[in-house]
């Protein structure tokens, strides 16, 4: 136990610089779909349980491509097996010279094709994904794990993953659905998906999913661009006037503006942020009170055994009761992330970015150092009342609104001294990297795996840090630590 303590202490130094890592996309992995499960501080052998998730069909003895996605170039090579039915393993999918070993790979390398064993059907079994991390241990896996059902070809119809339309020997993909059987999707297909007049189904051009992402024209926001601005808010064309804002310098690159927004009627403020970034790609604030204790880890609480009075098929607690005083009864997801507390733990994170004049700014969530994720994959709900963005001779502008209570599971309330964190993407050409930590000895062989506001890591230096602010009284409280070393 001491040992496990100390190692993992040792590790965490290493690894609070990197966030945002490895899933796979085909098979889809199972719900939540977060990045940073790994074989130090996750229930083997997945970090999720295998109920209620989707499972795919596939054809014994076929090939096909296992695809996964990654937020960061890792050095390490990978391994995928098949586990049965009770997640033990029957076999290597990858060539693995030493038994057991694995497979060598460019950093970049997002997918591996396999072949299934000929007339092996395996009901409820599951394609494992184990990714190494050389620089943080040569031990650490990320692990991904997709459900599939094997089946013979008698018994298979082709169904183009329920996505689209088998014609003349081939998949027709319905909109905004690609790939040989449709099993990938992107956020829309064309501008009409983006809410007809609210916005422009955009092209990122990057190597993640969704591909292709909705940006909103000015006056509307949220989830496909289907809600309307209840206000107006300031656009491109003339000088932003923030004279009721207060100021707060984030970085040399970075720069941070909130005002409160007072409500007549229902006395829940709201308050409005401005973040001006001198940068091109995505910006993102997160924040939570600064007195959470790491208890808050255990939410959403992830069971095996389904609770019966849960909604959601993993055993997401709809309620999230915890705070300084940690109620027992958050105590104990087995799911839980067992790593030390991190700045990104339990974070209700906005991110943003612009395109010209079209903005994406979207309420997102993390429970740990992985890819923030959408809170509506939570159980939640997007919490942005308005926004508007622009892009605009490098300058990155967002503003966008929110209630400081929302009562949202996927939210904390913004009141008394809360720790904030911000992040930029990185910035193609001045692409940031950490020699001392050797993360990335061998070059990304994928030219632009970083590309302007697909969310990846945010890199090391100015790219990112954290303060502590209380919005309502603004006072704020810069940390006087290396802000590098503790993310
Ligand atoms: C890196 O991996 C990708 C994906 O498999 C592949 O397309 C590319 O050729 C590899 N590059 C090198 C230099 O090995
Ligand atoms: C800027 O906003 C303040 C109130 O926040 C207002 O008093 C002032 O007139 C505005 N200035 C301009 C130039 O619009
Ligand atoms: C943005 O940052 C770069 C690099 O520090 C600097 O050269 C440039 O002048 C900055 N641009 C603005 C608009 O501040």
């Amino acid at each position: 136990m001491a040992l496990t303590r100390t190692l993992s202490l040792v590790i965490a130094v290493f690894v609070l610089e990197a966030a945002a890592h490895v899933t796979l996309t085909f098979p889809p992995a199972r719900g939540l779909p977060i990045d940073f499960l790994n074989n130090f501080w996750s229930k083997p052998p997945c970090g999720m349980p295998k109920k209620g998730s989707t499972r795919t069909t596939l054809v014994a003895g076929s090939t096909f491509n296992v695809n996964w996605q990654l937020g960061y170039a890792h050095i390490g090579g990978y391994r995928i097996e098949l586990l049965d039915s009770r997640e033990r393993k029957l076999v290597d999918l990858t060539p693995t010279a030493r038994g057991g070993g694995f497979f060598p790979s460019n950093s970049t390398n997002q997918w591996h094709r396999v072949s299934l064993p000929k007339g092996l059907q395996c009901k409820d079994c599951t394609i494992r994904l184990l990714r190494e991390v050389k620089s943080f241990d040569p031990n650490f896996n990320f692990w991904s794990c997709g459900d599939v059902d094997i089946i013979e070809i008698p018994n298979y119809v082709e169904r183009c993953s329920g996505n689209g339309k088998y014609l003349d020997g081939k998949c027709v993909c319905d909109d905004a659905f690609w790939g040989r059987i449709c099993q990938f999707k992107d956020e829309c297909g064309t501008d009409e998906q983006c809410g007809g007049r609210g916005g422009k189904c955009l092209y990122m051009g990057g190597t993640n999913l969704p591909r292709r992402q909705c940006f909103c024209r000015p006056g509307f926001h949220g989830e496909n661009c289907l809600a309307l601005n209840p206000i107006e808010l300031p656009d491109p064309s003339h000088s932003l006037n923030l004279t009721g804002h207060t100021l707060q310098i984030l970085s040399d690159r970075m720069i941070l503006y909130y005002k409160m927004i007072p409500h007549e009627i229902t006395k829940n403020q709201e308050i409005e942020f401005v973040l001006l970034v001198n940068g091109t790609s995505w910006a993102a604030l997160g924040f939570r009170p600064s007195n959470l204790g790491a208890i808050c880890k255990s939410w959403p609480f992830i069971a095996d055994a389904l609770d019966p009075t849960n909604s959601n098929a993993i055993g997401t607690r709809k309620t999230r009761q915890f705070g300084p005083g940690s109620p027992e009864q958050n105590v104990g997801s087995e799911y839980a992330a067992k790593d030390v507390f991190s700045m990104m733990d339990c974070t209700d994170i906005i991110v943003g970015s612009a395109k010209g004049s079209f903005h994406r700014i979207r309420d997102h969530y993390a429970r740990g150092r992985h890819t923030p994720i959408p809170d509506n994959k939570w159980g939640g709900t997007d919490d942005v009342t308005a926004s508007t963005g622009w892009e605009k001779d490098g300058v990155t502008t967002l503003i966008f609104r929110r209630k400081l209570r929302t009562h949202d599971v996927a939210d904390h309330p913004i009141h008394g001294e809360m720790l904030v964190t911000w992040a930029r993407g990185q910035e193609p050409g001045e692409y940031v990297r950490d020699p001392n930590l050797r993360l990335e000895r061998d070059e990304p062989r994928v030219s632009g795996f970083y590309v302007r506001d697909e969310l990846k890591y945010h890199g090391l230096g100015d790219q990112k840090g954290f303060l502590y602010i209380d919005f309502q009284s603004k006072i704020s409280r810069v940390p006087g630590i290396n802000a590098d070393i503790l993310q």
